[in-house]
C-alpha cells in the first residue's frame, strides 16, 4: 500500500505529538507500534523541570547550569541554553492545552525538588519539577493525544516501521509493517521526523516498556547515519528489585531516603550537601558500592527506598503510583516498609544526532540530512551530555519536539517531494521474508535474554575492559545466531513473534553501539564509569563519540565530534562537586 503525507512522524510519544501540534496546515501521519497513549512517555513519572520560580526564586540560567554540570560537561552547551529557556513557555502551553498539574494553594503550577537540580549554582536543592502527582508523563501523553484528534492528525496505530527511504540525497518515506494484516506500506513523505524512543530493553533489569527496541536508532544506524554518545546510558537508582519498573525520584524530592541493610540512611556519607538528591549516576554507584561493601539488604544485591517517614496522607496525594506498584509488584506496603529497590536500566542519552532544530547531521561537520528529523530519547541534541537529570527528559521532548515541527512546518513550505528511490520496499520485504522462511533453528527470545543478561553483567553502572571485550564477543556471537532466528508462528496477522524479532535486531545494533563507545572511552564521565579508569579525561575526552556501522560483520568505525562550550566562566568544565 501507498500513502503521501507532507510529514511523517514515527512515534506517538511526548516529542512526536508535540511535533503534530505545529503543523496544523500539513497532512501530518503519526505511525506508532503501540496505542498512542501507551507509549513510553506515559511511564514517565515524577514532573517536568523549568525554572518558573513558582514555590521559591528560579531561573533559567541555573537549570542550564545544573543541566550542564550534571551531564559532566559533555552537554553541548548552547542547547542547553534553548531547552532551559523555552522549558518554561513549553510547559505553560502543556498547561494551555488542559494538562492537570498539582497546583499551589493560590493557583499556580506546583513545583517539587528533584535530583541535581539547584538554586544559585549549586547551593541546595531548589524546587523545579512541575508535577501531576507521580503520573506526569501520563498527563502529558492524554492531553496531547486529545489535541492531536482535535487537529486532525492521522494515526496509524500498531505500525512497525522497518526502514527509512533516501533518495538524492534527502530523507523521502519509511516503510513499515501493518502489525494488524502483515501488509508493507510505503508513507511517502517531505519530511520524517523519529521520536521513537529509546532502547532499554537491551538490560534484563530496566524501566522502560515493552516497546523501547532502539528501532529509530537501529533504523537510522542501517542508513549510514551515526550514533551519538552511545556509551553515555543512564541507569536509574530506583527501580524495583528484580522487575525494574520505577519508584520515581519524586519520592525522594518529597524527602524519601535510601536505607542499606545495616540500617543507614547512607546518601549522607557520600554527598553531604544534595544527599539523595544528587544526580542519578553518582546516587546509583554508591548503591553499588553499598551493595559491593556488603551492606545490601540480607548481604544481597539491593537496599531499600524508605517513604514510611512521609505519611499515609502525602503518599497518597503525592506518590499514589509508585506506592500502589510497590505493593503489586513486591506485596510491600511502603506505609509500613521500605521498599526493596536496585539500579534500572532508564535512559539513553546517546542517540541519533540532531542540531537544535532537530535536524538529523549525520557526521562530526554538522552535515544535516535533509528532510529527517529526531526528537526526544532516539535523538542526541546532546543536552544530557553524559548523565540526564531527572525532569529533563519530558522538557526534552516538549522542547525540541516542538522545535522540530515549527522547523519541519518550514521546510515543507520550502520543499517538494523528492521521488522514492527504486525497489523501495525490498529491503523491508527481503528482511521480513527470510524471517518467515528460516529454518535456522534459533529463538529470539532466548538471544534476547542473552543479551539482557550480557548487558547487565558487563554494561553497567560500572564497567572494565575485560567486561566490555567480553560483551562485544558475546554480542557478535548474537547477532550471528540472529540470522538463523526461526518463527513458530508463520501466520500474517498480529505475528508478535516476528514483530519481536524484528525489534531483536534493533536493540543488538543498539547494544553494538554502545559496547564500541564504551570500550573506546577510556575515562569515567557521569554515566560510564570505568573501573580501569576513574578519572575523567577532558584533555582527551571532552569530545561527543560518533558510531557508525561498519561495512564488515560487526565492525563499528569510531569518529568524534568536539563539545559546543559557550563563552561564559560559569559553564567551563570543572570538576563536579556536590
Ligand atoms: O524518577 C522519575 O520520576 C523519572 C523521571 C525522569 O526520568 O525524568
Amino acid at each position: 500500500m501507498y500513502q503521501k503525507f507532507d510529514v511523517v512522524i514515527v512515534g506517538s510519544g511526548g516529542a512526536g505529538l508535540m511535533a503534530a501540534m505545529q503543523l496544523p496546515n500539513a497532512s501530518v501521519a503519526v505511525l506508532t507500534k503501540v496505542y498512542p497513549t501507551r507509549s513510553h512517555t506515559g511511564a514517565a513519572q515524577g514532573g517536568v523541570a523549568a525554572a518558573l520560580g513558582n514555590q521559591e526564586e528560579d531561573h533559567w540560567k541555573w537549570h542550564m547550569y545544573d543541566t550542564v554540570k550534571g551531564g559532566d560537561y559533555l552537554v553541548d552547551q548552547p542547547a542547553a541554553e534553548i531547552l532551559t529557556r523555552e522549558a518554561i513557555d513549553a510547559v505553560y502551553e502543556l498547561e494551555h492545552r488542559g494538562l492537570p498539574f498539582n497546583r499551589t494553594d493560590d493557583g499556580r503550577i506546583d513545583q517539587r525538588r528533584f535530583g541535581g537540580h539547584t538554586r544559585n549554582f549549586g547551593e541546595g536543592p531548589v524546587r523545579r519539577s512541575c508535577y501531576a502527582a507521580d503520573r506526569t508523563g501520563h498527563m502529558i501523553l492524554q492531553t496531547m493525544y486529545q489535541s492531536a484528534i482535535k487537529n486532525e492528525v492521522r494515526f496509524f496505530n500498531e505500525f512497525l516501521v522497518l526502514d527509512l527511504l533516501i533518495n538524492d540525497g534527502q530523507a523521502c518515506g519509511v516503510v513499515a509493517l501493518e502489525i494488524k494484516t502483515g501488509e508493507i506500506h510505503t508513507f511517502h513523505a517531505k519530511t520524517i521526523l523519529f521520536a521513537t524512543g529509546g532502547y532499554g530493553r537491551a538490560w534484563r533489569v530496566t524501566s522502560n516498556a515493552f516497546a523501547c527496541m532502539g528501532d529509530g536508532m537501529s533504523i537510522a544506524y542501517r542508513r549510514g547515519i551515526p550514533l551519538q554518545d552511545m556509551e553515555m546510558y543512564q541507569f536509574h537508582p530506583t527501580g524495583i528489585y528484580k522487575v525494574g519498573v520505577l519508584l520515581s525520584e519524586a519520592a525522594r524530592g518529597e524527602g524519601a531516603k535510601l536505607l542499606n541493610g545495616k540500617g543507614e540512611y547512607f546518601m549522607e556519607r557520600y554527598m553531604p550537601v544534595l544527599k539523595d538528591l544528587a544526580p542519578r549516576d553518582i546516587v546509583s554507584r554508591c548503591i553499588v558500592q553499598e551493595i559491593k561493601d556488603g551492606n545490601g539488604v540480607d548481604g544481597k544485591d539491593y537496599v531499600y527506598l524508605d517513604v514510611r517517614h512521609l505519611g499515609a496522607k502525602t503518599i497518597a496525594e503525592k506518590l499514589p503510583d509508585i506506592t500502589d506498584f510497590a505493593r503489586n509488584y513486591l506485596g510491600v506496603e511502603p506505609i509500613t516498609e521500605p521498599v526493596p529497590i536496585q539500579p534500572t536500566a532508564h535512559y539513553a542519552m546517546g542517540g541519533i544526532p540532531t542540531d537544535v532544530d532537530a535536524r538529523v547531521v549525520i557526521d562530526s561537520q554538522w552535515t544535516p540530512l535533509p528532510g529527517f528529523y529526531a526528537a526526544g530519547e532516539v535523538a542526541c541534541v546532546s543536552v544530557h551530555g553524559a548523565n540526564r537529570l531527572g525532569t529533563n527528559s519530558l522538557v526534552d521532548l516538549i522542547v525540541f519536539g516542538r522545535r522540530a515541527g515549527k522547523h519541519m512546518a518550514k521546510f515543507i513550505q520550502e520543499n517538494d517531494f523528492v521521488p522514492l528511490p527504486e525497489n523501495h520496499e525490498e529491503y523491508s520485504r527481503e528482511y521480513i521474508d527470510h524471517l518467515y522462511s528460516s529454518t535456522g533453528g534459533e529463538s529470539a527470545a532466548h538471544i534476547r535474554s542473552e543479551l539482557q543478561n550480557e548487558m547487565i553483567d558487563n554494561v553497567f553502572v560500572e564497567r572494565q575492559d575485560a567486561g566490555l571485550r567480553h560483551a562485544l564477543d558475546q554480542i557478535a556471537g548474537l547477532q550471528e545466531a540472529y540470522k538463523n532466528v526461526q518463527l513458530q508462528d508463520k501466520g500474517k496477522r498480529f505475528n508478535t513473534e516476528l514483530m519481536e524479532a524484528v525489534e531483536l535486531g534493533f536493540l543488538l545494533d543498539c547494544a553494538e553501539a554502545t559496547i564500541h563507545g564504551a570500550l573506546a572511552r577510556t575515562e569515567s564521565r557521569g554515566a560510564h564509569f570505568r573501573l580501569d579508569y576513574q578519572k575523567r579525561d577532558d584533555v582527551n575526552w571532552l569530545k561527543h563519540t560518533l558510531a557508525y556501522r561498519g561495512t564488515k560483520a560487526h565492525d563499528v568505525r569510531l569518529d568524534y565530534k568536539d563539545v559546543i562550550l559557550v563563552d561564559d566562566p560559569i559553564f567551563k568544565p570543572k570538576e563536579r562537586k556536590y
